[in-house]
Order: structure tokens, then C-alpha cells, then sequence
């Protein structure tokens, strides 16, 4: 057991807010995990890649980071291949480890940071698909019961930006490793108009899943800032759902309003960066805090920003959102 006390914690959250960790190990297996709990009586704080939190203070307690690695196919049968990737291996590699067999599936999820095991936290999803659509089970340790439970389909909830974990099971499971169920023969997701207008600049003639990937890949790398260059967690909010009948009021009184179909039609989701530009706060700067100059959803530190700042700036938009348009903006970022 590796335990470093008073550790930095800034190249280990995609922001890069330095802040300091008590206690700090990292865990490649289970029994590691259940060592290092005889040692922490309070829940520990698990960390995959640290691109979806944002520390406003230090961690007195212990922070765990989750490095199980494998990836196996456990099962196959006519159309799908059955593949469990350990929770510490990061979600791009498990993509690509995909896209070499031509199993379809997670194609349009292609470089979204982080690891597998924080994938279902919050549903990830990108581009037409969500982890809920290829999800076949996980295994997690409840820090509670001290034991594993396999949790299926339906026992996530998963919703948009959702899961049973980031609600009754917030801090308390530990996700071990993920099945997904990938197709053989790919059904194509190309909906999202950006995506067939990069496959046609690509020149792409037949579809495949390979040719997706890289269109997602680009259309990534145009739009977001890469946390190496400036620190970020990508969407700083979730983009909110409204009544139609709030939306009809607001497509009268702002024409150019982004929003599309959600619940089946029963709902309209608007894009929230639309109307934090709106508000005025694309390219915003307080001091090292800042809302990104080309796209408005995601928050930035260009440098020495502490949480709070950041934190505080989130507020700020928030409120003016809510003061133009009546709609509550909720963050997507797990605030710690
Ligand atoms: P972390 O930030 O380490 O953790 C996130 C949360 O999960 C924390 O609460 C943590 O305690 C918990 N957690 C982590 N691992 C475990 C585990 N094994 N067991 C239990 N709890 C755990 N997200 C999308 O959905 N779609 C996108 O398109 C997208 N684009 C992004 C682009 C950029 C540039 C960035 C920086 C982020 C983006 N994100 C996106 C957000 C982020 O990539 C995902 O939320 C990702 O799943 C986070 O993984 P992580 O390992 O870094 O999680
Ligand atoms: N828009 C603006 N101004 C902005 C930003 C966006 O007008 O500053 C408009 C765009 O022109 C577009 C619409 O808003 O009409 C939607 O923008 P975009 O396609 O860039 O997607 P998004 O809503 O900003 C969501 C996800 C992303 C995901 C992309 C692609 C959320 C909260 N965010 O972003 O996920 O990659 O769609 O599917 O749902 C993340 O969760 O961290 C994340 C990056």
C-alpha cells in the first residue's frame, strides 16, 4: 500500500485547480481498493481521469485513483461481441480498441476524455449516442455493504447526464469495470448534421465505423479546448429541458433560439451555450476564470484560477440565463 499524504492534485483534474489531497493512492484491482478502505474511515474520493470535477478546496480525506486495466471480450453470439473493460482504462482506448475489431457502437463517443469507469456516472454521451445505448452491465464495489454488486441496464437509471450513481449511490460505489454490448454489423448514427457535413469535406464514400470516429475526432478538435493547452471540463452546464409550450414562448420572443425535440417530443432541449452567448459571456474573462471564446458552454482556466473563481463565475452566468430567458441552468461539472 503506496499512500502519499499532502499531495497536489493539479495534474490529476483536467482544470488544473491546485489543490491539495491529504491523502492520495492509486488502486489496480480489488483487493487493493478494499486494502486502502481499512485504512480511510470516512468514503474516499474516487478519481478516473479528473475531467469532469471541479476542487474548490482542498480534500482532507483520501482520494483514490481507480487504474484497472483490462479488456476482454467475455462473450459473443450472432450479432453482438460482449467486451468488460476495467474502470481505469481510459474511454478513448477502449474506443480504438473497438474501432480495430469493427465493433460498432461507441464510434460517435470518440474522444471524450476520462476513463471507462466514470463513463457511466453520467451517461456520457456525444453526437447522437449515450453510454446507455451500448451499456450491457457493471460490476462496483458499495462502500457501504462491502460487497459487489452487478448493476444492469435498468438498475442505472441512466438519464441524460444521469445515473442511479450520481444520485441514491453518490459516494458510495465504486465502479470496478463496465460490459459493453457491441455491435457486429454497425447500425450508423450520422443524424447530427455536423457530422455528415465533415464525412462529405472528408470525402468519405462508404460509411464505416473508422470514418465516423475520425469525423467526430475533428469536429472535436474545431470546437473544444484541449485541457492540455487550457484547463477545462468540457460542457460546464447540462443543456436544460423545457415545456414546448415554454419553448413556442421563447422561439416568439428570440427567433434564432437553438432547441431540439427531447421526451420523445413531449419536451424541447435548448443549447445553453446559445444562450450564455446571448447573455453576453463567450470570450468573458475574470482574472485566470473565463467563459471560452469560441464556445460558451465550456468554462476555462488559462492559468492560476482557483475553484471558487471559476465556481463563482458559474454562478454569475447561471443567474443571467435565468433573468432573460426564466430557465435554470444545472450544472454538469461535479462540484467538490
Ligand atoms: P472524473 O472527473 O475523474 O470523475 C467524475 C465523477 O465520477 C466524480 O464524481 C468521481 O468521483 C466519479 N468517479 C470517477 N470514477 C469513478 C469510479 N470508477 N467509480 C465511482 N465513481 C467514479 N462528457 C460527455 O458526456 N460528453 C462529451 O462530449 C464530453 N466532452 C468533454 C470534452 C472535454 C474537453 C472535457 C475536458 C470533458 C468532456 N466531457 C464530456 C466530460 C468528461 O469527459 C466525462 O464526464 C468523463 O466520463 C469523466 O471521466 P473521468 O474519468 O475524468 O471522471
Ligand atoms: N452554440 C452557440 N454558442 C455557443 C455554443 C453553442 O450558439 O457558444 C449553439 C451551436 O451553434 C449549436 C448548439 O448551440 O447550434 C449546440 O452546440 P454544440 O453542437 O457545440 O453542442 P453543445 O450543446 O454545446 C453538447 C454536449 C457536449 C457534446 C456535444 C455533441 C451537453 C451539456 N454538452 O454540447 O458534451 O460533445 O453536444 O454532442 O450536453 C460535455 O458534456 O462535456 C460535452 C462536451
Amino acid at each position: 500500500m503506496n499512500i502519499t499524504e499532502n499531495i497536489s492534485l493539479q495534474a490529476i483534474n483536467t482544470f488544473g485547480i491546485d489543490v491539495r489531497a491529504r491523502y492520495f493512492s492509486a488502486f489496480a484491482s480489488l483487493e487493493e481498493l478494499v486494502e486502502l478502505l481499512d485504512f480511510s474511515p470516512a468514503a474516499p474520493l474516487i478519481l478516473g481521469g479528473g475531467s469532469n470535477v471541479l476542487f474548490t478546496g482542498d480534500v482532507e480525506g483520501l482520494v483514490l485513483k481507480n487504474e484497472i486495466k483490462g479488456i476482454e471480450l467475455v462473450f459473443e453470439d450472432e450479432e453482438y461481441c460482449y467486451v468488460k473493460a476495467g474502470a481505469g482504462e481510459v474511454w478513448h482506448t477502449f474506443v480504438l480498441h473497438c474501432l480495430e475489431r469493427d465493433m460498432g457502437g461507441v464510434e460517435n463517443l470518440s474522444l471524450i476524455p476520462g476513463s471507462v469507469g466514470a463513463a457511466p456516472m453520467q451517461n456520457i454521451g456525444a453526437y447522437g449516442v449515450e453510454i446507455k445505448d451500448v451499456f450491457h452491465e457493471l460490476e462496483a464495489y458499495d462502500l457501504v455493504d462491502q460487497k459487489v454488486y452487478t448493476f444492469t441496464l435498468n438498475d442505472c437509471a441512466f438519464g441524460y447526464r444521469e445515473s442511479i450513481f450520481k444520485r441514491e449511490y453518490k459516494n458510495r460505489c465504486v465502479i470496478l469495470n463496465v460490459t459493453f454490448r457491441l455491435r457486429k454489423r454497425p447500425v450508423f448514427h450520422t443524424e447530427y448534421g455536423a457530422i455528415r457535413e465533415e464525412l462529405d469535406r472528408m470525402g468519405v464514400r462508404e460509411l464505416s465505423i473508422k470514418a465516423i470516429s475520425q469525423a467526430v475526432i475533428n469536429i472535436r478538435q474545431s470546437k473544444l479546448p484541449d485541457p492540455a493547452v487550457i484547463g477545462n471540463a468540457g460542457s460546464f452546464f447540462k443543456n436544460p429541458t423545457v415545456s414546448n409550450d415554454k419553448w413556442a414562448a421563447l422561439k416568439a420572443e428570440y427567433p434564432g433560439i437553438v432547441g431540439y425535440p427531447a421526451a420523445d417530443g413531449a419536451a424541447t432541449k435548448l443549447a445553453a451555450g446559445w444562450m450564455i452567448e446571448q447573455c453576453g459571456w463567450k470570450g468573458v474573462r475574470r482574472g485566470d476564470a473565463g467563459c471560452h471564446a469560441k464556445q460558451a458552454l465550456v468554462l476555462v482556466n488559462y492559468g492560476q484560477a482557483r475553484g471558487e473563481e471559476i465556481y463563482n463565475l458559474s454562478e454569475e452566468i447561471l443567474q443571467s440565463v435565468e433573468r432573460k430567458f426564466g430557465v435554470r441552468l444545472e450544472r454538469e461539472v461535479n462540484i467538490l
